[in-house]
């Protein structure tokens, strides 16, 4: 099986956790896409879906699944009742690393707004522990700078991602050389440096479930 087709059986396994009648979250990427395109057969059976990007805001639209504004959403419910994401990496505590797509801010306010988190992800996502994969910051323009250098203290390098901008305006800043054994710690301490808007250590907002495409067919863990 390829990694393409991994990625369909984990977002197809996915719908069998979204409820009829409720408001979901989706996130973004190549195995959010997969999603999305899923969800289209259940389009009529939920109120609407809140999305994590602009990008996936279009999909959703295309798909003709009703996009909610967050705001507009915590008016009609008390919470979303599941987020489904990917994700860059993952360790045995199920904390992630995200942000290879950018989208992270977005993401982590849609997931920390929802009941549950099922992550949906193929097995080459699966770490010992996180740091493989380059830690994406989103920081405002001004500070890159300033948290560049913290960052190098952390013993990480740092380096800006050349022609992205957020939907939020701001830049990513990716960081790469870091060992992350106490995600909780790492993500606030990143989280209290004036300019960081968010990192994409999800530790607080750790998945509930993961379903892991492998050869074999999808894991839940
Ligand atoms: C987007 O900002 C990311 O957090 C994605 O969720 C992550 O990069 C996973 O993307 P893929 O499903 O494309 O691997």
């Amino acid at each position: 099986m390829t990694q393409d087709e991994m990625k369909e059986k984990v977002a197809a396994a996915a719908l069998e956790y979204v409820e009829n009648g409720t408001i979901i979250g989706v996130g973004t990427g190549s195995t959010a896409n997969k999603f999305i395109d899923a969800l289209a057969a259940k389009k009529e059976a939920i109120l609407g879906a809140v999305a994590s990007s602009n990008a996936t805001a279009e999909r959703l639209r295309a798909n003709g699944i009703r996009v909610v504004d967050l705001n507009q959403a915590l008016s009609e419910v008390d919470s979303l009742a599941v987020y489904i994401d990917g994700a860059d990496e993952f360790d045995p505590a199920k904390c992630l690393t995200k942000g290879g797509g950018g989208a992270l801010t977005r993401e982590k306010i849609v997931a920390a707004a929802s009941d549950r988190f099922v992550c949906i992800v193929d097995q080459s996502k699966q770490v010992p522990y996180l740091g493989a994969f380059p830690l994406p910051i989103e920081v405002i323009p001004m500070a890159e700078a300033l948290i560049s250098a913290e960052v190098r203290k952390l013993g990480g390098t740092p380096q800006r991602r050349e022609g992205f901008t957020t939907d939020n305006g701001n830049i990513i800043i990716d960081v790469t050389g870091l060992e992350i054994h106490d995600g909780l710690a790492l993500e606030d301490r990143l989280n209290a440096l004036p300019g960081v808007v968010t990192n994409g250590i999800f530790a607080h907002q750790r998945a509930d479930i993961i379903l892991m495409g492998t050869p074999d067919g999808v894991v839940t863990l």
